[in-house]
């Protein structure tokens, strides 16, 4: 897909990750809807900065662990800058809860944002690109969705969801939507991270080092940009991690 005049929903598209894709879209020619929960202030400036070279971009707020949130965002996303041609689930709760401290209700937090609403956003957004005729979906799941962390056990299952997700989509949204996953490992230091922790990851990491954005960005621009043949899929971008 031709990114020029297209309009894409990035979540989550503030800071980090998100920032970097919602940014690269708009370098790409597409209309983009910047979406943030809580950093308001620094999605403001990513569409600044977006309007400052040349590009089209919205922000929009949302709680995604709350479903009338969720859809009232793909309406208005739809109302602002046209129907939707490319979603990027990429918004995500990853919070550290060893099994001694963590709470019931933190599993259906979790899964709100991380599965369900994925999940909200493609079935409407994604049965408007399928009568439409073409359209992408790429969801940012996990190497821990094949092999889940001990410490973050809701976060790796709704990852787990979200492979599970994207794979029963490319058949549902199929030929004319392709549904596909960017499974990130070690690409930016965990929020919560220590240089005890950092050193454990990267002594596991056949590539020696964390990644950066950018390796993330090309991924989905591939899946974005290259071939409408490729669907159901996981692009693994980990330097080696899930080798071990
Ligand atoms: N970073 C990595 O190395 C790495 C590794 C593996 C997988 N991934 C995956 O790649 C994606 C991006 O990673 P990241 O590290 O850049 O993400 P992140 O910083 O942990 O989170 C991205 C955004 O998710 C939003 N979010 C959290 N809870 C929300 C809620 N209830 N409603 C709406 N938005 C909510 C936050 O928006 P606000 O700030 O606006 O509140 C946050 O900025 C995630 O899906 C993650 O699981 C990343």
């Amino acid at each position: 897909m031709n990114l020029a005049g297209r309009t894409a929903l990035v979540t989550g598209a503030a800071r980090r990750l998100g920032r970097a894709i919602a940014e690269d879209l708009a370098a790409g020619g597409a209309r983009v809807a910047v979406h943030y929960r809580g950093s308001a202030a620094e999605a403001a400036a990513v569409v600044d900065g977006i309007r400052d070279r040349g590009g089209e971009a919205v922000s929009f707020a949302a709680d995604l662990g709350d479903a009338r949130a969720v859809e009232a965002l793909a309406a208005a996303v739809g109302a602002r800058l046209g129907p939707v041609d490319i979603l990027v689930n990429n918004a995500s709760v990853f919070a550290r809860r060893p099994i001694d401290t963590l709470e019931p209700d933190e599993w259906d937090a979790t899964l709100a944002v991380n599965l369900t609403a994925p999940f909200r956003l493609a079935l409407r957004l994604g049965r408007a690109m399928r009568a439409r005729g073409a359209g992408k979906i790429v969801n940012l799941t996990d190497i821990a969705a094949a092999r889940p962390y001990g410490d973050y056990l809701p976060y790796g299952v709704s990852k787990a969801g979200l492979v599970a997700l994207t794979r029963g989509l490319a058949r549902a949204l199929a030929p004319a939507v392709q549904v596909n996953a960017v499974a990130p490992g070690p690409v930016l230091e965990p929020i919560d991270g220590t240089p005890e922790g950092n050193a454990a990851i990267l002594r596991r990491t056949p590539a020696g080092r964390f990644g950066g954005t950018s390796d993330v960005v090309r991924a989905v621009r591939f899946l974005i940009e290259s071939s409408d043949f490729v669907t159901g899929t996981t692009v693994v971008v980990d330097g080696g991690r899930a080798l071990e």
